[in-house]
């Protein structure tokens, strides 16, 4: 697959019609990513959760869950939108650092798999809180592997300096501790290093270290039924028509060559961002070009109110001038060297694309090449499918931003 329906449909006249900016899905891209991720996966029995955090629109889940695939939630709210969504309970795993008692409790009333524990307080209030519902949670340690992600270090999760899991000099006590927590039952080891990891050696890190530790646990002869090892797995944000689906087929290689089950166990996979970033687009309009001292500033009608991402991680997206491709004729998968997107009739541009949120860091990138691009001009913001929509807020008192999909326009 080496185009998007966005280009290869030519839809740029329908996205005109609609008010920027807005969240636009290509529903096809969502659906193909998710038949090549179950055909992977199935290959060894691999049981994967959804990450409900990266991208929590409804018609999104109902897609996702017909693959026949759990939910991962970080929230209560997330729980409930998980059972609101139908998911069955024992497809439903919660984890998360700080989770509230009512959280817990919402949680335990309707049966979830799993909580993903990250202390040894943790445990015993879910204990206590499980005890007076007459109830037993299955649980998971989440431990900190002190693996390194080799990611952005605001969503590197799995170091001992993080605040996620259990630490590894701490599990002798907690698992001492757990033979008085009656209402538990210890049902997995749970895992998860951080997001957006392009190299598969931080992978392969983590299933030795999860073997090492596996090897503790049997030494106390404690049996381990399910091993999840999170999500994490990366996009390509620079060229993302080349690779519209992540290399799933090799992650899911590298786990079965990797990692030493006991026999029967379970392999739980939580990824959001490899399954939901690609199909989606932010669209916006082009409201002003102003002169700037070096550079002009390209300035539009969505900010880091809409994606949130550049401004809080320095996050690279691709930014492409829909009207142009259109209007000069050229559909951008034609375009497939500079030269030939140099065309005389466009020339090329430098702009520094900013959004009109009061905050300097309102930037989704600085000296974007771009054929000359005028005022009314529609511009995508690619691979913003996971963690944009989600992420957005009412900041400057902005109207929250729309959803649109490939399937309803
Ligand atoms: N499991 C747990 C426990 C997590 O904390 C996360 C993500 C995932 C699974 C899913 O990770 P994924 O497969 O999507 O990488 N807002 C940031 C990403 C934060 C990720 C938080 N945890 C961003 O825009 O890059």
């Amino acid at each position: 697959m080496s185009d998007t329906k966005m280009f290869k449909e030519n839809i740029v006249s329908k996205l005109e019609t609609i008010p920027t900016p807005f969240y636009y899905y290509d529903v096809e891209v969502l659906k193909q990513t998710l038949q090549k991720l179950k055909a992977e996966s199935d290959k060894y029995g691999f049981i994967i959760h959804y990450a409900l955090k990266a991208n929590a629109n409804n018609k999104i889940i109902d897609i996702i869950k017909s693959y026949n695939i759990g939910a991962d939630c970080v929230s209560g709210n997330e729980v409930k939108k998980a059972v609101e969504c139908d998911f069955k309970p024992e497809h439903i795993v919660f984890a998360g650092v700080g989770k509230n008692d009512a959280e817990i409790n919402y949680a335990l009333e309707n049966n979830i798999f799993c909580f993903n524990c990250e202390s040894l307080q943790e445990l015993e209030v879910l204990n206590e809180l499980a005890a007076a519902k007459k109830k037993t949670a299955g649980i998971a340690l989440r431990i900190n592997p002190n693996v390194n992600a080799n990611t952005h270090k605001y969503i590197t999760t799995g170091l001992e300096e993080n605040k996620f899991g259990i630490n590894l000099w701490e599990l002798e006590t907690v698992v001492n501790a757990l033979k008085d927590f009656k209402n538990l039952n210890l049902i997995g080891l749970h895992f998860h290093i951080g997001s957006q990891i392009m190299d598969l050696n931080s992978f392969k890190s983590l299933c030795l270290r999860v073997n090492e530790i596996q090897g503790w646990f049997v030494n106390r002869k404690i049996t381990i039924q399910n091993i999840n090892v999170g999500g994490g797995l990366g996009v390509d944000y620079h060229e993302p028509e080349a690779h519209l689906i992540t290399d799933f087929a090799s992650y899911f290689k590298l786990f079965n060559d990797f990692l030493e089950l006991q026999p029967g166990q379970k392999v739980h996979f939580e990824l959001g961002r490899a399954i939901i970033a690609q199909c989606g687009t932010l669209i916006s309009k082009v409201l002003y070009i102003k002169k700037g001292v070096n550079t002009n500033f390209a300035i539009l009608d969505a900010g880091m109110t809409e994606l949130m991402r550049p401004a809080l991680y320095q996050a690279y997206h691709k930014i492409e001038n829909l009207s142009k491709y259109q209007v000069s004729g050229i559909k951008y998968q034609e375009a497939s060297s500079e030269s030939e997107i140099r065309n005389p009739k466009s020339e090329i541009f430098k702009y520094d694309v900013v959004g009109p949120i009061c905050e300097s860091s309102d930037c989704f990138g600085k000296a974007v090449i771009l054929p000359e691009t005028k005022r009314g001009d529609i511009v995508a913001l690619r691979t913003a499918g996971a963690y944009g929509e989600v992420m957005s807020s009412a900041y400057n008192l902005r109207d929250r931003v729309k959803a649109f999909y490939s399937d309803e326009i």
